[in-house]
C-alpha cells in the first residue's frame, strides 16, 4: 500500500499523477491540516510530525511513503530514511527543467519559506541554475486558499496576483511550483500572470520515479484501487477536492 502525506490537501496534486501511472494500487493519504501550514514552522516541529505520521501510515500497512510536501521533504526526509526501514520518495522544486525551458533566461520559483531556505533547495539551485536568473517568492496565502477550497474567483485572484506580479515583472516566463498545494491554483496563476507562462510541477517526475522504485523493489501489488483519507483536522475540503479529482482524472 502506498502511503502519502502532506501538511494538508496539497499532496493530492501528487497523488493525481501517481494514480495515472498506478491505478490498481491501494493508497492511504494523511493530511496534517490541524498543523497546516508547515511553511513557517521549525525543522524540529516538521520532523516530529513527519515521524509520527510515517509511523501511523506504516502501522496501517504502507510499504512505501511519498512525502508529498516540499517543505517536509526538505526538513525531514533524511531523518525518516534513517529511522524507518521502508523507502521514502520526496519532492523537490523542479529547478532543472525550468532552467532548461526558459527563453527569457528568468525562472520564477514559488515555494514556502521553509523550502526556499533549506540547503536541499539551495544546493539544487546552485547546481542547475547557474546560467539563468532565479527570482524567488513565497506563495503568500496560497496554502490557506487551497485549504479553504478557494481555487478560483476574485478572492483567489487578488491573493495570487500579489506573489505572481513580482515574478512577471522580473521577466520570468517559466515558474516552478515548489509547493504541492500550488498546482490546484494553476488556472488562477495563469490568469493573474496576464501573459503566457510555463508552470513547472515536479509531481509527474516524482510519480515516474516512484513507479521505477516500486518496480525495482517488487512493491507493485495491483490488488485493486482503494483510497483511505485521514486528517488531523476537519476533513471537508480534503474530501471535496479528492472527490472532484478522482472523477476528473
Ligand atoms: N504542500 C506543502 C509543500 O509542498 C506545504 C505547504 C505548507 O504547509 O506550508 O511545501
Amino acid at each position: 500500500m502506498i502511503g502519502i502525506f502532506d501538511s494538508g490537501t496539497g499532496g493530492l496534486s501528487v497523488f493525481r499523477e501517481i494514480f495515472r501511472l498506478l491505478p490498481e494500487e491501494r493508497y492511504i493519504y494523511y493530511s496534517d491540516n490541524a498543523n497546516c501550514p508547515y511553511g513557517e514552522k521549525t525543522k524540529e516541529f516538521i520532523t516530529d510530525r513527519a515521524r509520527a505520521i510515517s509511523s501511523f501510515l506504516i502501522g496501517q500497512g504502507a510499504d512505501i511513503i511519498v512525502v508529498a510536501c516540499n517543505t517536509a521533504t526538505a526538513a525531514a526526509i533524511s531523518s525518516l530514511r534513517a529511522e524507518f526501514p521502508i523507502c521514502f520518495i520526496g519532492m523537490e522544486p523542479a529547478v532543472k527543467p525550468a532552467a532548461q525551458k526558459t527563453r527569457t533566461g528568468v525562472v520564477g520559483v514559488l515555494a514556502t519559506a521553509g523550502t526556499l531556505k533549506a540547503s536541499k533547495y539551495i544546493d539544487t539551485r546552485e547546481k542547475w541554475a547557474q546560467d539563468v536568473k532565479i527570482v524567488e517568492h513565497i506563495g503568500q496565502g496560497f496554502v490557506e486558499l487551497v485549504e479553504n477550497g478557494i481555487l478560483e474567483g476574485p478572492e483567489a485572484e487578488t491573493i495570487v496576483e500579489k506573489s505572481i506580479r513580482p515574478l512577471i515583472e522580473a521577466g520570468a516566463d517559466t515558474i516552478v511550483l515548489g509547493c504541492t498545494h500550488y498546482p490546484f491554483l494553476a488556472e488562477t496563476i495563469r490568469k493573474t500572470a496576464g501573459c503566457p507562462v510555463e508552470l513547472i510541477d515536479s509531481a509527474p517526475a516524482v510519480a515516474k520515479h516512484l513507479l521505477e522504485v516500486m518496480q525495482e523493489k517488487g512493491l507493485i501489488h495491483m490488488d485493486g484501487f482503494s483510497m483511505t483519507l485521514h486528517s488531523s483536522g476537519d476533513s471537508t475540503t480534503l474530501e471535496r477536492i479528492y472527490n472532484n479529482l478522482i472523477q476528473t482524472i
